[in-house]
């Protein structure tokens, strides 16, 4: 058995109307029926576009929010069906890691504070003094120095922040950790550092993760496995390699026709598909196959019949009703509209592997993916100073509205995913374009 297995897992947020009598006048489908299996050990890649309800999917896994239908089961326990006092033992074996690193952070707090109240409230630790020595621990294994507890998030670079974030889900001596778009918060840098510490720390304490990201060139070099949502199930699932090899359904292709090449040549012959218009909401998700609106080879049948996530071969799984004719090149494109040219993307799995094969090894595992902006990140990601001087200006406003977690547990801790997202539809662009 897995150690964490979904099973038909729905999340259905109800949509309130009326001053007087608060009605139920429909649902967002933000989650609707995800069934997956993650290995002990390994990683599981969860991307998808902006609103797809890969955050809600993390946050249904510990009960942050409620279930609708379906079971998580943690290594044996359904987690859907356990009483809340039940469900906090839990919670401290799985942990999450959030996107904003700051704004899930108490900037009142220093990090000793911060690292062990999580640690009190589970009863790690016989006192404060031991507390601190774990801490001190955590901190050398996520490459921050001791003096750092007694230091505030503000002094931190974004980088930090984030391997502070780690280090609060790693005292609490997790199985399971849930990232939630660990590294788009960071300049493209420091992203490969964050992903390198969370692969060492992982082989170095067996870890498990459930990595959730809109990138495929994040989630590529963690994962084992990965899993591509759409507006709130998954279209395809495969092991890491053979989803960028052959990724069968449409909208991974387009995915990936997305994902840059580290070289100037294959990128400007690359081909790409451009998907045309929004993601439909899921408070009105449309009939049949939920992606036959923006779908280039969608048929009749795609608007009537919702196609089931199938396995066609070595755990492959694609839900389409036309992936073996897409494949095979036989289905006539019906949505000429936006579309430069149909990508042939083993052709570009393969030269980026040849691009790979040919550079020298580089440092960071990650490829590159862009030119890094120039932010604070890039510039202030050397562990702190000795003196303990601040290594950042940080964000005092922003980090006024973080709020404390008593109990450690991972819930809103100021990441508070019901707020809407300032840069929603720039991210939604840029993930489409
Ligand atoms: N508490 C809530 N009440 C109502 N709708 C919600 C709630 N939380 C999320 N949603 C909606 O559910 C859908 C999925 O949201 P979610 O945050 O899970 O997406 P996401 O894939 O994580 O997106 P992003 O990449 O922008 O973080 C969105 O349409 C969102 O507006
Ligand atoms: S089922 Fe139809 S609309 Fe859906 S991905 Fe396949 S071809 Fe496109
Ligand atoms: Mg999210």
């Amino acid at each position: 058995m897995s150690l964490l297995e979904l099973d038909g897992v729905k999340v259905h947020f109800p949509v309130k109307k009326g001053i007087l009598f608060d009605r139920t006048v429909g649902h967002v489908y933000a989650v609707d029926g995800v069934s997956l299996k993650v290995e002990a050990g390994q990683t599981y890649g969860l991307v998808g576009e902006s609103g797809c309800g890969k955050t809600t999917l993390g946050r249904g896994v510990l009960r942050l929010v409620d279930i609708t239908d379906g079971e998580v089961v943690f290594d044996g326990t359904d987690l859907a069906k356990l009483p809340e006092e039940e469900m906090r033992r839990y919670r401290r074996r799985l942990q999450m890691v959030f996107q904003d690193p700051l704004g899930s952070l108490n900037p009142r707090q220093n990090i000793e504070s911060i690292l062990s109240e999580g640690m009190a409230a589970h009863g790690i630790g016989k006192d404060q003094d031991e507390r601190r020595e774990k801490i001190k621990e955590i901190l050398a294994k996520v490459g921050l120095p001791t003096n750092a507890l007694s230091r505030y998030p503000h002094e931190f670079s974004g980088g930090q922040r984030q391997r502070i974030g780690i280090a609060r889900a790693l005292v609490l001596e997790p199985d399971v950790i849930i990232c939630d778009e660990p590294v788009s918060a960071l300049d493209v840098s420091v992203q490969a550092q964050v992903i390198n510490l969370l692969e060492e720390l992982q082989e170095s304490l067996g870890l498990t993760y459930l990595v959730i990201a809109h990138d495929l060139a994040v989630v590529r070099h963690i994962s084992d496995v990965i899993g591509v949502m759409y507006l709130g199930s998954l279209v395809e699932e495969a092991p890491s390699d053979a989803l960028y090899a052959g990724p069968k359904h449409p909208y991974t292709k387009a995915l990936m026709s997305a994902v840059p090449v580290p070289d100037p040549e294959v990128e400007d012959r690359r081909e790409r598909i451009l998907l045309q218009g929004d993601l439909p909401s899921p408070a009105n998700p449309p009939a049949g196959c939920r992606f036959h609106t923006r779908c280039p080879w969608a048929q009749d049948k795609c608007a009537v019949e919702r196609p089931v996530l199938t396995d066609v071969g070595d755990g492959h799984k694609v839900a389409c009703h036309f992936a073996a004719e897409i494949e095979a090149g036989e289905l006539e494109l019906t949505r000429p509209t936006g579309i430069e040219a149909v990508v042939s993307t083993e052709a570009v799995a393969s030269q980026e592997a040849e691009v790979e094969d040919a550079a020298p090894e580089p440092a960071s595992k990650v490829p590159a993916q862009a030119p890094a902006p120039k932010g604070e990140d890039a510039e202030h990601e050397a562990p702190a100073d000795e003196d303990g001087a601040p290594a950042t200006d940080g964000d005092a406003a922003a980090a006024e509205s973080a709020d404390a977690d008593a109990d450690g547990d991972p819930s809103e801790s100021g990441a508070d995913a019901d707020a809407p997202e300032p840069d929603a539809s720039a991210k939604k662009a840029g993930r489409t374009a």
